[in-house]
């Protein structure tokens, strides 16, 4: 896994652990860009030519949608394998022949995969690159990007922050690469609430601590809800379970009105969707709700900067 030291040309991005503060400075300035221009009716084609497959084994609405759009906006194509129920895949192809396949077609691979590290084992087997779309309890590290995206662009800071990380917290990628990015920052604080049965993963929290960032665990929103800044909660992943383990934390957390309103008022609810139930639908026109108001959105700039970058010198 190659860091991206300013130059994201022709890597893979496998991991949030690849990108430097000024890494992510960079996406979040074209993003900015990028965002200003759509809104204004700018038609880009600066990745006419190129071709990126979106090959995803999971189910996905936002990550699959928006890179598709991502691409399209930059005037480049898409072969678009929305589950691989009508490929080779379904007669016993393996990933790495699956891969090949579409790197011969392509000039970048979008992969979403259940299985940790396949992601990791595609890049090195593969000639073009790869991007880490989800690989099951791993990362998920376009979705981190766009949730820090949307951190910076609503409080106008990524330092100082407390920052609760709520839900299936061992089963929920998206909170695992955004944990990484919040302890690049100084001075933040993070506060794991998620059900005994289902802890943060304990590397994730050594490598956080390491860094000198303060992560507590909690099993109740309660004695936090005041005073974070940031509360992103995540659905608990049924299909990464037991279902005996899934009865037990099915309803660990909701959020409703009562108890956003008690959390300060510059602060934000987010979560990388879907919900399904933890977030009451009533919370959607509080202020601090941002997930459908501006978190899904962002990521498709953040995914049209890193295949820019990422296809183009
Ligand atoms: C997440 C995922 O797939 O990890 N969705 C997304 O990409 N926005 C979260 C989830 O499925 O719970």
């Amino acid at each position: 896994m190659k860091r991206i030291n300013g130059d994201f040309f022709g890597k893979s991005i496998i991991s949030v652990e690849q990108f430097s503060k000024k890494d992510i400075e960079i996406v979040f300035d074209f993003a900015l860009h990028y965002k200003k221009g759509i809104k204004e009716g700018t038609i880009y084609n600066e990745l006419s030519g190129k071709i990126l497959t979106a090959l995803f084994y999971e189910p996905s609405s936002r990550t699959f949608g928006s890179f598709v759009a991502a691409m399209q906006r930059l005037g480049g194509g898409v072969i678009p394998i929305h589950g691989v129920a009508t490929t080779s895949v379904v007669k016993g192809e393996s990933l790495s022949d699956t891969i090949k396949t579409f790197a011969s077609y392509s000039d970048a691979i979008v992969l979403r995969h259940p299985e940790e590290g396949m992601p990791l084992n595609a890049s090195k087997i593969s000639n073009v690159p790869i991007i880490n779309a989800g690989d099951g309890v791993g990362e998920h590290p376009t979705q981190g990007l766009l949730d820090l995206f949307t951190i910076k662009e609503q409080l106008g800071k990524l330092n100082n922050l407390k920052v609760a990380l709520v839900g299936d917290l061992a089963h929920s990628r998206t909170a695992h690469s955004l944990a990484k990015l919040i302890a690049l920052f100084s001075k933040n604080k993070l506060y794991f609430i998620a059900p005994p049965l289902s802890p943060m993963p304990e590397i994730i929290t050594r490598e956080i601590t390491q860094k000198g960032i303060s992560c507590k665990n909690f099993t109740s929103i309660n004695k936090i809800i005041e005073e974070v800044d940031v509360l992103y909660i995540t659905r608990v992943q049924k299909e990464r379970m037991s279902s005996k383990l899934y009865q037990k934390i099915k309803n660990a957390f909701k959020i409703d009105n009562k108890l956003a309103n008690r959390m300060k008022k510059q602060a934000l609810i987010m979560s990388p969707l879907p919900r399904v139930g933890e977030i009451d639908e009533d919370v959607d026109i509080n202020p601090r709700a941002t997930y459908l108001k501006y978190q899904m959105r962002n990521g498709m700039f953040i995914r049209m900067v890193l295949l820019r970058l990422i296809l183009k010198r």
